[in-house]
């Protein structure tokens, strides 16, 4: 395949994953039958409660899983290209500039002896060794342009510099050698929320205006809700729900148990009284999950098939969804 044709299907594309952490207690299967699609310059949400899996996935993905991480089965394709297939060599030369990783709290992990634009020029080097060290450093500076960073202050030091502006230098690094997508993994979490606005209001204008696919992780559901244009829900390792983000805005649109609980949670600033009503209970243990739907425990519409049947993902109005209440002809169960 051509990859050409692979990016009018999709830039990235998770076929049936499974990726297990080996512990002296048994294997831990923190992400399960996963399958999802990127598709070209789409800013796609991966969303789910701490521990669900989201972190796990983003490695797999980058084929940077470590320690006693190891993919069980399944495959992962970027631009068409099986990125378990590759060798070394070619995983080196593809990685960064295919596909790109902003590493949950990477602000803090810029290299605190380098300036910041030897950072991004270094890592513009690396992989574009033809490039002259000066062509490399106004490219730096684009780039500092691109992330609305005065030229002058790319010559800092990290810890000169605050947390905001590291997180663009770092959002800057993952941008430099323009890849098709960029994995993001909770990015702004360390931020104030003001300064978490500004900065995914940058992400959405640069991708718009650079053009590349984003997987923007995060637990956050009004923030994700507001950058991307399909969401995918995690619960204990496999995706539950993957919708339109505009549905959620809508009431009248089904969704999983589970994505209506986050959704609830969320304090909306238009209601008239705000009830917060999250989900009960706890997120499961993954040594030990439940039988069938593994949300059934903490589910309020739990009946007969959900604690011994696992649900399957399928076309419920325009979303998927993984819950039993909805059957392939939309009649709804067990209200
Ligand atoms: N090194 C490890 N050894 C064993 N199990 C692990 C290890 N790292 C993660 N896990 C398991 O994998 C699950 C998923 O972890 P992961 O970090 O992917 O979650 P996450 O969704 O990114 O959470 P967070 O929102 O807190 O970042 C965890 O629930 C944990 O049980
Ligand atoms: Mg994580």
């Amino acid at each position: 395949m051509s990859n050409h044709e692979a990016i009018n299907e999709a830039i990235l594309e998770i076929k049936d994953l499974s990726v297990a952490y080996g512990t002296a207690k048994g294997d831990v299967l923190a992400v399960q039958d996963m399958n999802l699609r990127v598709l070209p310059n789409e800013i796609m949400g991966l969303i789910g409660e701490s521990g669900s899996g989201k972190s796990t996935l983003a490695y797999a993905v980058m084929r940077l899983l470590k320690g006693s991480a190891r993919v069980v089965k399944g495959s992962v394709r970027i631009l068409g290209k099986d990125i378990y297939a590759m060798d070394k060599e070619e995983l080196r030369q593809f990685r960064w500039a295919n596909i790109s990783m902003v590493f949950q709290s990477a602000m803090n992990a810029l290299n605190p002896v380098l300036t910041v634009e030897t950072q991004i020029v270094d890592t513009i080097l690396n992989h574009r060794p033809q490039l002259s060290r000066r062509e490399a450093r106004e490219k730096a500076h684009e780039l500092a342009d691109l992330v609305r960073i005065d030229r002058s202050r790319i010559t800092s030091y990290p810890h000169e510099l605050s947390g905001g502006m590291r997180q663009r230098i770092v959002i800057a690094i993952a941008i430099s050698l323009e890849p098709s997508l960029v994995i993001m993994d909770e990015p702004t979490t360390a931020l104030d929320v003001v300064v978490q606005r500004s900065i995914l209001d940058q992400i959405k204008e640069i991708q718009q205006r650079v053009q590349f696919s984003v997987l923007f992780i995060s637990h956050d559901f009004s923030l994700v809700s507001h950058l991307a244009s399909r969401i995918a829900i995690m619960y204990a390792g496999r995706v539950v729900e993957v919708t339109e983000a505009r549905s959620l805005m809508d009431a009248k649109v089904a969704h999983h148990p589970y994505t209506e609980g986050l959704w609830r949670a969320i304090p909306k600033l238009t209601a008239k009284s705000v009830a917060l009503e999250g989900i009960v209970g706890t997120p499961p243990d993954l040594l030990h999950p439940p039988s069938g739907c593994a949300f059934h425990p903490r589910c309020r519409y739990t009946f007969e098939p959900c604690r011994t049947v696992r649900p399957q993902l399928q076309d419920v109005e325009g979303s998927e969804i993984a819950c039993h209440r909805f059957v392939p002809e939309g009649i709804q169960h067990g209200q």
